[in-house]
């Protein structure tokens, strides 16, 4: 059977008190995204849709993070439990009563696609209402513990908070991801009361409703106890960021991609890198970013949504976002290269560099400490230290065109809008406001003035002075 007989549900409301933080539990950045794109994507991955987020605390900003990816969404407001949760989502279940219901807590993100591939076939194998994902622990620290019965099967889950002692030595604990027969789970979810420890309505609760209404519930141990890490606090998003940095940096080993130090490597789940491309230290890549076959990034690199072409070099504490590197280009050390930027083959971006929705043509060069923004610079291009364009007049930004073959000199001010045509020279220290035509040498700076002997004259007047004011008394 396939993934596309299920739907699935995924728990995203609550407020995440245990992270003591404005921001919502599912919103808090991990590997550069938040911790429920991760839960997002291995549904996804599993080929599971419908996929609706029930949503409440911080309700709009979790829609708007995640529109435009085919999901649905749900209310709950208040927030009164993960049982409440389901509810919401109601009306998304009912579409389709027939079919099994994926139910995910949104703050697992270790979980993978196959692991809810494997939970729907022991699911669909076991003829259950409810099978339940579960993990063994030596430490089932708060988690919810999974009381079986002689046969095997569950029956009930109970909450850490409202445990006896004895409930408290199982290790068998709930992961919070669940296959549902939808009907049953409907008719379960009416009669859920919030009479616990913490007077929230649980959907751990429906466990024992099932069973009261003469229903199966299974549970399935997880094959790795580290997909069930639920996040509730900053440690613990500490911890899933090292188990899927650890992960990620693996996989792509495996696939030729070479990883000087995993530890430090951060690698978003977006970002693609090719067989042969050297990932050196404290490398972070994050968004749509991509590294070709061939590429050296780093070391104390970080890129966002950006393209790096084969063979290209990123070398030591620069920052690129939202643009494109070409083949064999070099950017760095110590280089910004911010949006809209392409830098072409063979070009070169040096230190102290910053580059902002610019072009810069095959094989020219911006080598040590410039800004240029707004411009257009076509291949073959020299510019020398220090050049910057002055795009912006305090209302608007203006464009810089520099065509093939220009060599700028050093330390240059070209204010723009401007353009510098083909082969043409800019004298070093020259602020250019008029456009120069191709082939032409531009000064724009004050000719050089030669006093003779004025250091030595100086010297004599001011030895002069200074008798003066002694009135002739004393000296040798
Ligand atoms: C839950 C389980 C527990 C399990 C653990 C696994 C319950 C009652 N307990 O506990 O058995 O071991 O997960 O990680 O379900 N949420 C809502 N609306 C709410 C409350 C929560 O959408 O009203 C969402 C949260 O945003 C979160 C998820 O449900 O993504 C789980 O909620 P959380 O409060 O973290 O449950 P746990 O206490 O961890
Ligand atoms: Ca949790």
């Amino acid at each position: 059977m396939s993934a596309h007989d299920a739907q699935a549900v995924i728990l995203a409301a609550g407020k995440g008190t245990r992270m003591r933080s404005a921001r919502a539990k599912v919103l808090h950045p991990l590997l550069g995204v938040p911790l429920l794109d991760h839960v997002v994507r291995a549904v996804q991955a599993a080929g599971i849709d419908p996929v609706t987020i029930v949503v409440g605390h911080q309700a709009d900003a979790v829609e708007a993070a995640f529109g435009g990816r085919g999901l649905a969404f749900a209310r709950q407001d208040p927030p009164l439990g993960t049982g409440h949760a389901v509810q919401a989502a109601r009306a998304q279940l009912a579409t389709y009563p027939t079919r099994t219901v994926l139910v995910i807590n949104g703050d697992v993100p270790l979980l993978r696609g196959e692991t809810l591939e494997a939970l729907l076939e022991a699911h669909r194998a076991g003829g259950a209402a409810a099978t339940l994902l579960s993990v063994v622990l030596d430490d089932p620290a708060e988690y919810g513990r999974v009381v079986r019965e002689p046969d095997g099967s569950v029956r009930a889950i109970v909450e850490n908070k409202d445990a006896s002692a004895q409930e408290k030595r199982v290790h068998e604990i709930n992961a919070g991801i669940y296959a549902f027969e939808t009907r049953p789970l409907l008719e379960a979810l009416e009669q859920l009361r919030p009479q616990n420890a913490q007077g929230e309505y649980y959907l751990t609760d429906v466990v024992g409703l099932l069973r009261k209404a003469g229903h199966r519930v299974d549970a399935l141990p997880a094959a790795d106890s580290r997909e069930a890490l639920g996040v509730n606090s900053h440690s613990e998003l500490a911890a899933a960021a090292r188990q899927l940095r650890q992960r990620r940096c693996e996989a792509l080993m495996a696939a030729g991609v070479g990883i000087e130090d995993p530890d430090t490597t951060v690698i978003g789940p977006a970002v693609e890198v090719e067989a042969d491309a050297l990932l050196r230290a404290f490398t972070v890549l994050e968004g749509r970013t991509r590294v070709a076959a061939g590429a050296v990034v780093g070391p104390f690199v970080r890129i966002i949504d950006s393209e790096v072409g084969p063979g290209a070099q990123i070398l030591d504490h620069s920052l690129l976002r939202e643009c494109v590197v070409g083949e064999g280009a070099t950017v760095g050390p110590f280089a910004h290269v911010r949006p809209e930027s392409r830098i072409g083959p063979r070009a070169r971006v040096g230190n102290f560099v910053e580059l902002k929705k610019t072009q810069l043509g095959d094989g020219s060069k911006v080598p040590h400490l410039s800004y240029i923004g707004d411009a257009t610079i076509g291949p073959g291009v020299n510019i020398g230290a220090g050049t910057i364009t002055c795009n912006y007049d305090g209302t608007h930004k203006h464009a810089t065109r520099i065509e093939a073959g220009v060599f700028v000199g050093s330390d240059s001010t070209l204010v723009a809008p401007l353009t510098i045509g083909e082969g043409a020279y800019i004298a070093a220290g020259s602020a250019i406001t008029e456009d120069v035509p191709p082939g032409a040498l531009a000064l724009g700076r004050a000719r050089q003035v030669i006093k003779k002997g004025w250091a030595e004259a100086r010297r004599q007047q001011k030895a002069g002075a200074d008798r003066g004011s002694r009135g002739g008394s004393g000296g040798a």
